[in-house]
């Protein structure tokens, strides 16, 4: 496995292989690698013929009172875990390589960004837009790979590749969790074992409300109510956010209907967790 540094020279080894007709499979990521992100550079290198791996804690996506600062950093472990699931060119560059001093251009992919996670981290998904389509430019992928677990950026990102005409695919891959349901989080790592037993209400919600769905609920706000009351029994939990909307548009819903997904954002102790799930109803 190669590991690249510099943006230039992430540029000039694309442009290499673009010119040796390979296809390329790109896994975004702002390291601290765990399971979920070793799924998608599998997948990645089932794929495509040669797999690239960022590694980039993005500044611009965290708010001033986030934790940037805290954010989980080991260059030497992911470099390991990237190569054992197939990575060939892990890409870790640093802030002034990505964003000199001079950087003056962002992406802002409207009213998807404004919602939901948008709402409760104001700047975020143009922090994740302006980093995605940035290394999109240095990597020229063939095909990029996010994870469920973050629905509203990978649709932000989907809305973006189009709107700018993106020559990349972009694929959703399914949420990894651990065995007993939480979804896995570079941020678990700061959950304390008490937290960490109450950090599996979000999916217990999640199923909760899916239960009910299929049951025949098909009025949203009795459903919030179901997850609400669940979750309150968890004294460290506390909800940011709890939507139910339609999976495409992310607009709420009056009636269960069609496509939808339920996302939910709950503060465990200090850390906030996500989580979603995604509901057929025909
Ligand atoms: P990060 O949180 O490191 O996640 C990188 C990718 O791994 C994202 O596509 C995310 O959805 C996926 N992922 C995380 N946990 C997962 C899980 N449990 N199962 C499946 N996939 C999972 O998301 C980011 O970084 C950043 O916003 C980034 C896109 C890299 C831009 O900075």
């Amino acid at each position: 496995m190669r590991l690249v540094r510099q943006a230039r020279q992430m540029a000039h080894v694309a442009q290499a292989l673009r010119r040796a007709g390979k296809t390329v499979g790109f896994v975004p990521t702002m390291g601290a690698l765990h399971d979920g992100h070793l799924s998608l550079i599998r997948a990645a290198s089932r794929q495509t013929q040669v797999v690239v791996v960022s590694l980039f804690v993005n500044p611009l996506q965290f708010g001033p009172t986030e934790d940037y600062a805290c954010y989980p950093r080991d260059l030497k472990r992911d470099l390991h875990l990237a190569k054992a699931g197939g990575c060939d060119v892990a890409f870790a560059p640093n802030v002034s390589q990505m964003y000199p001093n001079d950087f003056r251009t962002f992406v802002e992919v409207e009213g998807l960004s404004d919602r939901l996670e948008g709402a409760s981290r104001p700047g975020h998904f143009r922090g994740v837009a302006t980093v995605v389509a940035k290394l999109f430019s240095l990597v020229q992928p063939t095909i990029a790979y996010f994870g469920q677990k973050d629905y509203q950026q990978a649709l932000i990102i989907q809305r973006m590749v189009k709107d700018l005409g993106m020559p990349v695919a972009i694929r959703l891959m399914p949420t990894v969790r651990e065995p007993d349901g939480l979804a896995m989080s570079s941020r678990n790592v700061s959950l304390s074992p008490d937290e960490r037993r109450q950090a599996t209400v979000l999916h217990r919600a999640l199923q909760l409300a899916r239960e009910r769905i299929r049951a025949g609920e098909r009025n949203p706000r009795r459903v919030v109510d179901v997850m609400q009351d669940r979750i309150r029994r968890e004294p460290a939990a506390r909800v940011d956010d709890l939507a139910i909307v339609q999976a495409h548009t992310l607009e709420p819903l009056t009636t269960i209907r069609g496509h939808v997904a339920i996302l939910l954002a709950v503060w465990i102790g200090s850390t906030r967790l996500i989580d979603n799930l995604l509901v057929d109803v025909s």
